[in-house]
């Protein structure tokens, strides 16, 4: 196999995906604010909202409620924007894309089908549970590629529903008969949850199943290096990025630069990492209010200081605030605002002052 380095803009119907770098839906996360801190950074090529549940859409609709809280922002922000629903009835499915079409004019319409999550396959056999049944999967996206037209409809799965029910390369052959504009596959199984690693062999085989549509890959990309390696080495249109870009939305321009070969901006100092946590605040606090806004925050705020050195304290004390007043407060004092290396040349620079003093001392003494 031999592909084009730097890897091309790729297409999902009439949409250009350029850079071919994909932001992943992420319920929970990737709700309005977090998706304009990805885009103020750049990178990302495709930009997906959280996971949206078709028939509590439709109940809303029908019982004149408001539309989900997780369609904030879709009307309005910049495109491309992929939404993604989720349900096993094929008529509700459509109904909804439609609606997402004509009222909400989505760029793409995505299409759950790797959700773990007990409620979502054990009680309401849908996200990944349809892995087992690629015939119903055919009936969902047949209606909704229908009633979207001409807007693409695409769907993300995973492997198959366990190891030894690894089922991809059938099902990728029935999303693309269904009529789906692009395939995404985190590569692990249902039963996988996120355990052990994506399996990007099994990914990059599903390529010789697929005909017309592009393939994106997706699981344990987490630095720009680590993109380039699975353009270079697997048989793929486009990656997807999830954990790793929710404390470094600035993770896609990285990744684009390496892409293109350009030198990669550098990871922003912990400084400047605080500022892009206070700007993603003020953006969620502005949408849901200082409370709820800031209990909001937590989770993003843990991410944002993840991997570096005083995260653990920081973690604790920012899991209790509900204030804003509070907020400033813990990241005033427990932000983790050195590196390793700064703290360790710190102690370093300290001890060699003792040492010294102890010298003149002993000097004078002597
Ligand atoms: C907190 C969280 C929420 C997620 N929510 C969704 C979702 O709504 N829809 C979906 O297709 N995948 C969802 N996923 C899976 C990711 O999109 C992605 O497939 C998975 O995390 C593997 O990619 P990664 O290794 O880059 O994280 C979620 C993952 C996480 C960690």
């Amino acid at each position: 196999m031999s592909r084009p380095f730097p890897p091309p803009a790729f297409r999902i119907g009439d949409l250009v995906v350029d850079p071919p770098i994909l932001q992943a839906p992420m319920a929970g996360f990737t709700n309005a604010a977090f998706r304009q801190m990805v885009r103020e950074y750049g990178g990302a090529g495709l930009i997906a909202t959280e996971m949206v549940n078709a028939r509590g859409f439709v109940w809303m609709d029908e019982n004149e409620a408001e539309h989900p809280e997780r369609l904030w922002g879709v009307a309005e922000e910049p495109r491309p924007l992929a939404v993604q629903i989720w349900d096993n009835d094929p008529e509700t499915m459509a109904k909804v894309g439609r609606r997402l079409v004509e009222e909400y004019q989505v760029s793409v319409v995505d299409i759950n089908f790797g959700c773990p999550v007990r409620q979502v396959t054990e009680k309401a056999h849908s996200g990944s549970y349809l892995l087992r049944t690629p015939g119903r999967m055919f009936e969902i996206i047949s209606q909704l590629v229908k009633a979207c037209a001409p807007t693409p409809v695409t769907a993300k799965i995973r492997l198959g529903c366990s190891p030894d029910s690894v089922n991809c390369n059938e099902v990728a052959r029935v999303v693309e008969e269904a009529g789906a504009a692009a395939l995404t596959v985190h590569g692990r199984t249902a039963k996988d949850m996120f355990r052990g690693h994506a399996d990007w062999d099994r990914i990059s085989e599903i390529k010789a199943h697929l005909r017309n549509i592009p393939l994106i890959g997706n699981g344990d990309l987490d630095s720009p290096e680590k993109v380039v390696h699975a353009f270079k080495t697997y048989d793929v249109d486009g990656v997807m990025i999830a954990r790793a870009c929710l404390g470094r939305p600035w993770l896609f321009s990285q990744a684009a630069a390496a892409l293109r070969g350009q030198p990669i901006p550098p990871e922003p100092s912990l400084p400047e990492q605080r500022q892009c946590m206070m700007h993603h605040y003020d953006l969620v606090k502005e949408r849901f209010g200082e409370e709820k806004g800031t209990i909001l925050m937590r989770k993003y705020a843990c991410c944002y200081a993840q991997g570096k050195y005083g995260a653990r304290h920081f973690r604790t004390h920012v899991a209790n605030v509900s204030s804003a007043d509070e907020f400033y407060r813990i990241v005033e004092e427990y932000f983790p605002m050195k590196t390793k290396e700064e703290i360790r040349a710190e102690r370093e620079a300290e001890q060699a002052a003792e040492t010294r003093a102890a010298e003149t001392l002993n000097a004078e003494l002597s």
